[in-house]
């Protein structure tokens, strides 16, 4: 059986990690795709060289050329650019939207059967909009960011509570970003439910709500400590756990961005749902019962996502 093909569109800081990830995992081969001349093929080959220290065995190439992407059997997108100083939301989102189309473009030309990872922000309507420009059906074409908010509060759940990060399993819905919503009555440590491992441990309400809001603001706070770029390592390591779950049909329960249409009263949107991930891609979202208060949260944070796609139909309008 030919090896498993991952290409990796954008080799900055998170597409280097993504890269390392999956050659020491032996996903499969490794294609770096940039803009930037030189440094796909700089990352490839530092990487590769990686491989007899490790003992993987994986080929890992750079390239600026769409047609390498041939055969993929997964994509991960985190091409564009971040918000600089003095960037307003929609300049930032009309850079994005514009690589978002040079790659669904080269996605629909070069690998059309792949199931597509999309990172770049804003997610939520980075990932539609690389669906919109890819023509790709909406089972294979997702928005990497629950696995990470999870994981933010999974850690800083652990740190309070002073257990182990394997026991906690944290439930974050929404869109990324300020409006996303953990969900603490899905949120347990090792089958306890969080707020009565709370009470156990004596610790208040308004610390878990402090915890909650420091998890939403978990990517800004990374920001302003590096200063110069945003979270990569836990972004890349999301993401392949994604890709694992396809590639092996493992049919994992994972919060992603998925495309929603009927569940949550969501009608044809990508918003962070806990979804079913297999060997057909996005095979089933699953809708937990949620109390007035998540559900009210959750209207806010598909209100914006809904927002933003506004935003991006009025950048391009043939996306309306
Ligand atoms: N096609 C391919 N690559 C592109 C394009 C394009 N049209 N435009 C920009 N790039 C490349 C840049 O050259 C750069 O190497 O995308 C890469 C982005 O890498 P970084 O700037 O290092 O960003 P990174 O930290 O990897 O984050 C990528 O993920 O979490 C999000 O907000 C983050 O949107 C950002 C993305």
């Amino acid at each position: 059986m030919a090896r498993k093909k991952i290409a990796l569109v954008g080799a900055g800081m998170i597409g280097g990690t993504l890269a390392h990830l999956a050659a020491k995992k032996e996903m499969g081969d490794v294609v770096l795709f940039d803009i930037a001349e030189g440094l796909p093929q700089g990352k490839a080959l530092d990487l590769s060289q990686c491989g007899p220290i490790e003992g993987f065995d994986a080929k890992i190439t750079g390239t600026n050329d769409y047609a390498d992407l041939a055969g993929s059997d997964v994509v991960i997108v985190t091409a564009g650019s971040p918000r600089k100083p003095g960037m307003s939301r929609d300049d930032l989102l009309g850079i994005n939207l514009k690589v978002m189309k040079a790659v669904g473009e080269g996605i629909k030309n070069n690998c059309p059967d792949a199931f597509v990872i999309c990172i770049t922000n804003p997610l939520d309507a980075m990932v539609w909009a690389l669906r919109e420009f890819s023509g790709l059906p909406h089972n294979k074409v997702v928005g990497m960011a629950g696995v990470l908010d999870s994981a933010r509060f999974a850690t800083f759940l652990a740190w309070e509570f002073g257990v182990s990060v394997k026991d906690v399993n944290a439930f974050v819905l929404g869109g990324h970003g300020d409006t996303m919503v953990p969900v603490t009555s899905y949120t347990t440590i090792n089958g306890i439910p969080v707020n009565d491992f709370a009470k156990i441990k004596g610790v208040d309400q308004g610390r878990i709500d402090e915890i909650v809001d420091r998890t939403r603001k978990g990517g800004g706070e990374i920001v302003g400590l590096l200063k110069t770029g945003s979270a990569f390592y836990a972004p890349a390591t999301s993401a392949i756990a994604m890709a694992e779950a396809y590639l092996g049909d493992q049919k994992r329960i994972l919060p992603c961005a998925a495309h929603v249409d009927g569940k949550y009263g969501v009608n044809g949107l990508y918003v962070g749902v806990p979804a079913v991930i297999g060997a057909n891609g996005i095979e089933d979202v699953v809708e937990i019962e949620l109390s007035d208060e998540e559900a009210s949260n959750l209207k806010v944070s598909v209100d914006a996502v809904e927002e933003l796609l506004v935003a991006c139909k009025n950048i391009d309008p043939s996306l309306a």
